[in-house]
C-alpha cells in the first residue's frame, strides 16, 4: 500500500506511519520538523526485514500550497498513484472566544480544515490511480460534540466532519472511500503546541489514550472500512449525551467550566478533546 501520512513528526501520525511501514506499506510522511521525520525513518529501520515498508520524508508546512503541491508531485513521480491519504496533522487552541483574536481562528482553520481539504483535492487524481483508495481523516470527539473554551478547534473539526460526510457520497461513485476516526484525549505533543494559547491554561480529561493505541484503531478502521468511528468509551458517552440530552449536556459543561477546583492559573479551565 502507498500511503501519505501528514503530521508524522509526533503523536498519532508518528505511530501511524511506523505501524503502517512495519506492516509493509510504503509511506510518505510530512510535517515541519525534519529531524523528527528522520528519527521516524531511523526507528522504522530497527529490526526491518524484506516485509517492512519504506518511509520517505518530505518536510514542510502543510498550510503552504507549494508544499502540498510538492507532496502530490513526489507521489506522481515516485509512485504514479496513492492508495491512502491520512489527513492527521492538526493543532488546537484553548481559551474563551470572547478573549481570542481573529488570527487564532484562522490559524486553527488553516491547519485543521483548509490544509487537509486542499491536500485531498490535489491528491484525488493520485487516488484514482490507487488500489482500494481511501481518505482517512483524523477528527476528534469535539467534532461530534463541542465543549466550551475550544470554539476554534471544535469549529474546525465539525467542518472536517461535514466535509467528510459530503465527499464520502460524492467519491463513492469513483470508488474512493472516505473514513473518519475521532480520538479522545491522546498523550501526544498536542497540548504543547496550542495556537495562541496561554501556557498556564490547564485542561482536564476523563481518560487518556496512547498514540500507539489510537494508531492501531485508526488502521483497523481503514482495513475494515469503518466510515465514522469514535475511538473511546468516554467519547461515545459524551456524544450520546449531547445528542439525546443536549440541554443536560450544556448544563454539565457549564457547571464543569465554572468549577473553581478545575481552574488553572489564569482562572480558566477546559475539557480536553
Ligand atoms: N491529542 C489529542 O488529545 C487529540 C484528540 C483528538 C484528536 N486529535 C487529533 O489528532 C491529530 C494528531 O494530533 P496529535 O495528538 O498526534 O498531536 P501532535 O503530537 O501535536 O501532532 C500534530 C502533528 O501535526 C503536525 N503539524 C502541525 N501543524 C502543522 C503544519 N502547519 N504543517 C505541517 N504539519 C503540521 C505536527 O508536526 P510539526 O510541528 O513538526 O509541523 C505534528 O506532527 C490532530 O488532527 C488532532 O486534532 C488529537
Amino acid at each position: 500500500m502507498r500511503v501519505i501520512v501528514t503530521g508524522a513528526s509526533s503523536g498519532i501520525g508518528y505511530q501511524l506511519a511506523l505501524q503502517l511501514a512495519r506492516s509493509g506499506s510504503r509511506v510518505l510522511v510530512t510535517a515541519r520538523r525534519k529531524e523528527r521525520l528522520d528519527q521516524l525513518i531511523a526507528e522504522s529501520l530497527v529490526g526491518a526485514d524484506h516485509t517492512t515498508g519504506q518511509i520517505h520524508a518530505l518536510p514542510g508546512n502543510l498550510t503552504d500550497p507549494a508544499h502540498r503541491a510538492a507532496i502530490a508531485d513526489w507521489c506522481y513521480r515516485e509512485w504514479g498513484g496513492i492508495d491512502t491519504l491520512v489527513n492527521n496533522a492538526g493543532a488546537g487552541a484553548i481559551g474563551p472566544f470572547a478573549d481570542a483574536s481573529a488570527d487564532r481562528l484562522r490559524r486553527v482553520m488553516e491547519i485543521d480544515f483548509f490544509a487537509p481539504v486542499e491536500l485531498t483535492r490535489i491528491c484525488l487524481p493520485l487516488l484514482l490511480n490507487g488500489i482500494s483508495p481511501a481518505v482517512l481523516n483524523i477528527g476528534s470527539v469535539l467534532g461530534h460534540r463541542a465543549v466550551p473554551d475550544k470554539s476554534e478547534y471544535c469549529a474546525a473539526k465539525f467542518a472536517m466532519r461535514g466535509w467528510s460526510e459530503s465527499i464520502r457520497v460524492e467519491l463513492a461513485q469513483l470508488n474512493v472511500e472516505v473514513l473518519m476516526v475521532s480520538p479522545s484525549t491522546t498523550k501526544s505533543e498536542f497540548f504543547d503546541s496550542l495556537v495562541d494559547t496561554n501556557p498556564d491554561i490547564k485542561s482536564r480529561s476523563l481518560g487518556i489514550m496512547s498514540p500507539e493505541r489510537v494508531a492501531q484503531l485508526a488502521i483497523r478502521a481503514l482495513v475494515k472500512s469503518k466510515r465514522d468511528m469514535i475511538l473511546s468509551l468516554g467519547g461515545k458517552v459524551l456524544v450520546w449525551l449531547g445528542r439525546f440530552f443536549p440541554r443536560l449536556t450544556d448544563f454539565i459543561l457549564t457547571r464543569t467550566n465554572d468549577d473553581d477546583s478545575l481552574k488553572g492559573a489564569t482562572g480558566k479551565s477546559s475539557t480536553k478533546p
